[in-house]
């Protein structure tokens, strides 16, 4: 068997988790064998929730991409690592086997030494999804240096604050980005972004788009120089730098509830281990299979699913540069028939988005290389399920509904494909080695089935975040304040008869927006930073394609030409500030927000009147001032 930690059955699954939680450190012990280590480790797991400190392989010393890509050269020296499709169709697209991925990655590790990189520095990556911005995650960490990948449609002050926060020393772009008939910036955006950031000194260029760029004197190079030096070196391969268990491997910002994103920091070897277990078992994934997920790097799914899971598995990992539908709504099919692509994982607004569509451009694909479909991100709701079962999966594979975060580094929740049961809409069974809680509002666990309650985890997991980067108290009141010795998720959560899990939404002021966290206090920042704001309040609402659209509750008194135009200007200030993508749906100018009494908005009702509920209020007689929800109602958009 390729993996020996694959499990196999459900009385397989039922033992391994049973064994997982009667002697954790022996279960985890054992898969870790599996592994390249330059030392093993001294003491599997140290660990108290309360400060909180969770430590994993103590002492070990290991690299992470020898894992990803050196053991696999003797047996898999010329499979296909990557298999990379261009946002264009007409554009040939590339595979990367391990060799060449290993090659890429030893030249670019010397190229980031060459240009001052340091075990330890801290690296920007903001970049398309091309073979290189995988090229550049794995030479980070090759050498040693912590990567901080921040999605090509942040704008400058997002990167920015990101850059600041990290105090990142290089910077790795590209000219610019093809996203369907778009092409996108990101060099200018970076030279926005680096004007308020003293700490970079390099930024290393790769050229994508071939649009033209400014080149700062000393401090920018081209990639393909960089590259070529290195090449006419006569380089062939980069040592990979021993680094310690719980060394930091990356950091990935990520919005909370308060208004600056926090860097969500994971470690070397716990994320390793994590990030391949839950791979090679939730997807049941067989050597050879071509494993397509969607997802950008810029985001966690990217990172464990399209690089470090698949690749520390000798998976073929297939990255794709566009959008399902661009050049039309075949675009994924195409894709899958093209590549004979036998695992597809995606977000439930990717598949309600070419759910409208209808089922032509499905119809004449031939999508029988298909065997496992999976989702992700957000609550998938039972329609966008069964479409995705009869059109996509014919109803002949299985499909894992897979619960988990940015900070929990890998799946938590999940059905195994095929191998335990799915339920439509439930994410079903924790993995082995996870233990989740569900905790009412006084913070008592309530126990047995058919209940509801906050999902909290009550023992670690190696992919378990250590940190939120330079701010380690921040780390401490937002997952482990809440309720003593928990974890918790901020997600609401339902145990249904049979102790399967169905994850419900946030019960904190997150949005979850096309499968994208937006904290609604950071956009509120945002947008009160237009100069005509007085103040806002944001609430999410259902939206049939996103999931949860974005309602903006604005007072406004600025200079107001007409509402529309208004309006732009809010849009454009979220863009500038945060990024497109969280830009409000609707934009509705209030003259007073609901308040109690003390000052607090009363998002309660908000909430209700965006749903479209404006009959049951609720409880409103704490309301400083009554008269101004009956002009929010009767204004609704
Ligand atoms: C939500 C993405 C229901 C949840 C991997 C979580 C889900 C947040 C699911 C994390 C799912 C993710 N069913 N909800 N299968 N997967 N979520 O950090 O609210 O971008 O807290 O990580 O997405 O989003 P993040």
């Amino acid at each position: 068997m390729a993996y020996p930690y694959q499990i196999t059955s459900l009385e397989n699954y039922h033992y391994q988790h049973q064994k997982s939680i009667q002697n954790p450190e022996a279960f985890w012990s054992e898969i870790a064998e599996h592994f390249v280590w330059h030392q093993k480790w001294s003491k599997v797991l140290n660990w108290n929730f309360s400060e909180p400190k969770v430590e994993w392989f103590k002492d070990a010393k290991l690299n992470i991409t020898e894992n990803c890509i050196d053991r696999w050269l003797p047996s898999k020296a010329n499979d296909p690592a990557i298999i990379w499709e261009p946002n264009d169709p007409s554009e040939t697209s590339r595979t990367l086997t391990y060799q060449e991925l290993h090659n890429q990655v030893c030249c670019f590790a010397q190229v980031l030494v060459n240009n001052g990189a340091q075990k330890g520095d801290r690296i920007c990556i903001y970049m398309p999804m091309v073979p290189e911005l995988t090229i550049a995650v794995l030479a980070c960490a090759r050498i040693g240096a912590i990567h901080s990948v921040v999605f090509g449609g942040f704008s400058a002050q997002s990167v920015s604050d990101r850059i600041q926060d990290a105090q990142c020393n290089i910077v790795v772009t590209a000219d610019g980005a093809f996203r369907g008939n778009k092409t996108i910036p990101l060099k200018p955006v970076i030279d926005e972004a680096l004007i308020n950031c003293p700490s970079v000194k390099k930024v290393i260029v790769l050229t994508r788009t071939g649009q033209p760029v400014s080149m700062i004197e000393g401090r920018d190079c081209f990639w393909e120089n960089e590259m070529k030096k290195v090449e006419e070196s006569g380089l062939s391969s980069f040592p990979a730098v021993s680094m310690d268990a719980e060394d930091m491997l990356f950091i990935l910002y990520t919005s909370g509830s308060t208004g600056k994103p926090k860097g969500v920091v994971h470690t070397c070897a716990g994320y390793m281990v994590w990030a391949n277990y839950t791979f090679v078992n939730v997807f049941q994934y067989q050597p050879g299979q071509v494993h397509f997920c969607t997802a950008d790097i810029g985001w966690i799914t990217g990172h464990s699913y399209i690089v470090y899971g698949p690749l520390s598995a000798g998976a073929t990992t297939l990255m794709f540069e566009g959008i399902p539908t661009w050049p039309d709504a075949g675009r994924f099919w195409d894709i899958v028939e093209k590549h004979a692509v036998n695992i597809l994982y995606t977000a439930p607004t990717a598949i309600r988005s070419l759910m409208s569509f209808g089922t032509d451009p499905i119809n004449n694909k031939d999508l029988s290389s298909l065997q496992v479909l999976g989702t992700v991100g957000e609550p998938i709701n039972e329609e966008a399920w069964h479409w995705y079962d009869d059109h996509v999966g014919k109803n002949n594979c299985p499909i894992v509904d897979t619960w988990w975060q940015t900070e929990t580094g890998g799946i938590m929740i999940s059905n195994l494909a095929g191998v335990t049961k799915s339920k439509p809409c439930f994410a079903t069974l924790p993995l082995p080695g996870i233990q989740p809680v569900l905790i009412d509002e006084k913070g008592n666990e309530i126990e047995g089935n058919g209940v509801s309650g906050n999902l909290c985890m009550k023992f670690p997991w190696p992919g378990m975040l250590r940190t939120t980067y330079g701010d380690h108290e921040r780390c401490r009141t937002t997952y482990f304040s809440t309720y003593e010795n928990l974890y918790f998720t901020g997600d609401g959560c339902i145990r249904d008869e049979e102790g399967n899990y169905r994850i419900t939404g946030r019960v904190d002021d997150v949005l979850n927006v096309s499968g994208h966290r937006i904290g609604t206090a950071e956009l509120e920042n945002a947008i009160n930073m237009h100069s005509g704001v007085v103040e806002s309040a944001i609430v999410g609402y259902p939206h049939d394609i996103k999931g949860q659209g974005i309602y903006a509750f604005v007072i406004f008194n600025g200079i107001h030409i007409d509402e529309e135009h208004t309006k732009k200007d809010i849009n454009q200030t979220v863009s500038k500030i945060i990024g497109a993508i969280a830009k409000p749906d609707k934009i509705q100018f209030v003259s007073g927000l609901p308040k109690t009494r003390s000052g607090k908005i009363m998002r309660r009702i908000l909430r209700k009147i965006a749903e479209g509920d404006t009959e049951n209020l609720g409880d409103t007689t704490t309301l400083l001032d009554p008269a101004i929800v009956e002009e929010i109602k009767k204004n609704r958009i």
